[in-house]
């Protein structure tokens, strides 16, 4: 498969260009700046090319640029994107939007309010899987993450504070999507921790 990576000068942009060359793929690393992208690439041991010019004649474009220029830099590159299909790898690491529900619970209680348990489904309940549990008080959250390391036959991990049940709720939905396509009862199993 002929792949652009824009932005593909980057930390992640540059290992998944090694990664999917090895596998066969035909990779073009992008850049703002062609002889930037030259140079990467050829470290890499791929293409480079200006951003415009990565494109042509892809079959994916990956949008792997730095994340708070992913969406100016689709903009700038509609045009010359069309109706290529595209995989945005973009991820902003502070959560915005709408308050969690647990953050919203916490909200009407005096109570230290943790949340968890999101991945776990009741048919897994008891499985080989890890458990995820943040939290803005340690005490709650440490009472919270044992429960979560009993429900599960895996590990429970501090996810962090409270804000960040804004990711954990909306994986529900995530592994929901994964069930059907699969027929499956997907669970989460962290690496390298
Ligand atoms: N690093 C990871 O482990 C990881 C994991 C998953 C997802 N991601 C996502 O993958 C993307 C790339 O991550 P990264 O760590 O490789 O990022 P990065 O090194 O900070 O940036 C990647 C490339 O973005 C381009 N860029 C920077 N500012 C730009 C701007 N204003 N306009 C257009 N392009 C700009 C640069 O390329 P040129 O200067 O050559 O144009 C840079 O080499 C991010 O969106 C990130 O959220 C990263």
């Amino acid at each position: 498969v002929k792949v652009a990576i824009l932005g593909g000068t980057g930390k992640f942009g540059t290992a998944l260009a090694r990664r999917l060359s090895e596998q066969g793929d035909d990779v073009v690393i992008g850049s703002r700046d062609p002889e930037k992208a030259q140079r990467v690439a050829a470290e890499v041991g791929v293409a480079g090319a200006k951003n415009e010019d990565a494109i042509a004649g892809a079959d994916l474009v990956v949008l792997a640029c730095d994340a708070s220029a992913a969406l100016a830099t689709a903009r700038d590159l509609r045009d010359a994107i069309g109706t290529r299909p595209l995989l945005c790898v973009a991820s902003e690491l502070a959560v915005k939007g709408v308050p969690s529900l647990a953050e919203q619970v916490a909200e009407v209680l005096d109570a230290p309010v943790a949340a968890g348990l999101h991945t776990v489904s009741a048919r897994t309940i008891g499985s080989e899987q890890d458990a995820l549990v943040c939290g803005d008080d340690e005490d709650a959250k440490a009472l919270a993450l044992e429960l979560a390391g009993r429900a599960v036959d895996g590990r429970a991990y501090d996810a962090g504070p409270l804000a960040n049940a804004r990711a954990l709720e909306g994986l529900t939905g995530v592994l929901v999507a994964i069930n059907k396509r699969y027929k499956a009862h997907a669970g989460i199993k962290l690496t390298g921790v």
